[in-house]
């Protein structure tokens, strides 16, 4: 079975993709520097699998570090998840985003390459779509207009370039949509430091009592009810769409970007009524003025992963909404419970 380093292993989509990797059979190596997520994830991991992920916590920015990391193992292939990704925060310090985001890119593939290293699965995002007209297909322009998803870009082109500059690369550029939900257990799920700026997370938080209500980002938006639409996709299917993306290495020369979506939006609106299913009760909620730096929807067209990778989503809306709630009630502070 091949072994498979992850970075960003303990993080919320790190910890569901190294589930995923240890079902199919991987031997995983995870990284991660617990700047931003707890090694607890992945105890409960090896609880839920039977089976456990060596992990080092090391940086990305440490490439001694990670040097130690590719001498101590036979590594076939990198699942590249580790870097800051709040837009909020990379307008602030954008110096950190780059610095981060582009030095841990950087730093990972010439140590890739050192140790004869060629597959790679990278953790992009939708933003890199800016305000592009939705759908989206992996072939629009791109044009990202934050920091955080003018890293995203730049580290895509870096990407890029590497491919082109020898055969033996294979790359992957995941583009995610929303991701949303937890594993069916409840055991992992999202743990956001501080008051999380998404939507579901803030919703369940408030459904728990944490927060007084809800605040629904503009009604006035050309969408079916006046809210903002998105693709919000279970992170258990996004994290089945990087073992389909590994396997797309083994044919898939250079580097190819899919976009990791459901296809379907959901409306603000929608997603608090599903919410209020999945919670048995009305969450409180008011509608204020549109955030800034918003579009109106950012929906992915499918066809490419759903073609290339013979993936597509499993999980609707109410199991994401379903499953965020439970890990929610059974662990209300994350993983310091
Ligand atoms: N929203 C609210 N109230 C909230 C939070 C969000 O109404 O309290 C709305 C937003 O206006 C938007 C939708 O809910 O219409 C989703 O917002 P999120 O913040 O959950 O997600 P975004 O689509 O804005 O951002 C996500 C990622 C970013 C990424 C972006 C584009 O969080 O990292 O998708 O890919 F850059």
């Amino acid at each position: 079975m091949p072994t498979t380093l992850v970075t960003g292993a303990t993080g919320y989509i790190g910890s569901h993709v190294v589930l995923a990797l240890l079902e199919a059979g991987h031997e995983v190596v995870a990284v991660d520097d617990l700047s931003n997520s707890s090694p607890e994830s992945l105890r409960r991991v090896s609880q839920l699998t039977g089976r456990e992920a060596a992990f080092h916590e090391v940086s990305v920015l440490d490439r001694v570090g990670l040097t130690k990391v590719f001498a101590s193992h036979e590594i076939d292939t990198v699942v590249h998840l580790a870097g800051l990704k709040a837009v909020g925060d990379s307008v602030a310090d954008p110096l950190s985003y780059y610095e981060v985001n582009l030095g841990g890119s950087m730093n990972l593939v010439r140590v890739m390459a050192e140790y004869g290293v060629f597959r790679l699965v990278f953790s992009s995002s939708a933003t890199v779509y800016g305000e592009g007209i939705s759908p989206f297909a992996e072939t629009d322009g791109l044009g990202a207009v934050n920091p955080y998803g003018r890293t995203k870009e730049i580290q895509e082109y870096l990407f890029g370039d590497v491919a082109a500059s020898g055969s033996q690369w294979r790359i992957a550029l995941l583009r995610y949509f929303n991701p949303v939900g937890a594993h069916v257990s409840g055991r992992i799920g999202e743990d956001p430091v501080g008051k999380p700026n998404n939507l579901v997370p803030f919703v369940m938080q408030t459904a728990a009592g944490r927060h007084e209500q809800v605040t629904i980002h503009g009604d006035d938006y050309a969408t079916i009810d006046g809210t903002g639409v998105r693709d919000y996709i279970h992170v258990v299917d996004l994290a089945a769409g990087h073992l389909a993306a590994l396997g797309a290495l083994d044919t898939h020369v250079g580097c190819r970007a899919w976009n990791l979506g459901s296809g379907v939006g959901s409306s603000v609106k929608e997603v608090m009524a599903a919410a209020e299913r999945a919670v048995g009760q009305p969450i409180p909620h008011q509608v204020g003025p549109r955030r800034p730096g918003d579009v109106a929807e950012a929906v992915a067209d499918v066809s490419r992963a759903n073609d290339e990778l013979a993936w597509t989503t499993q999980r609707t809306l109410d199991d994401m909404v379903t499953d965020h709630w439970r890990w929610q009630q059974s662990n209300p502070q994350g993983y310091t419970d």
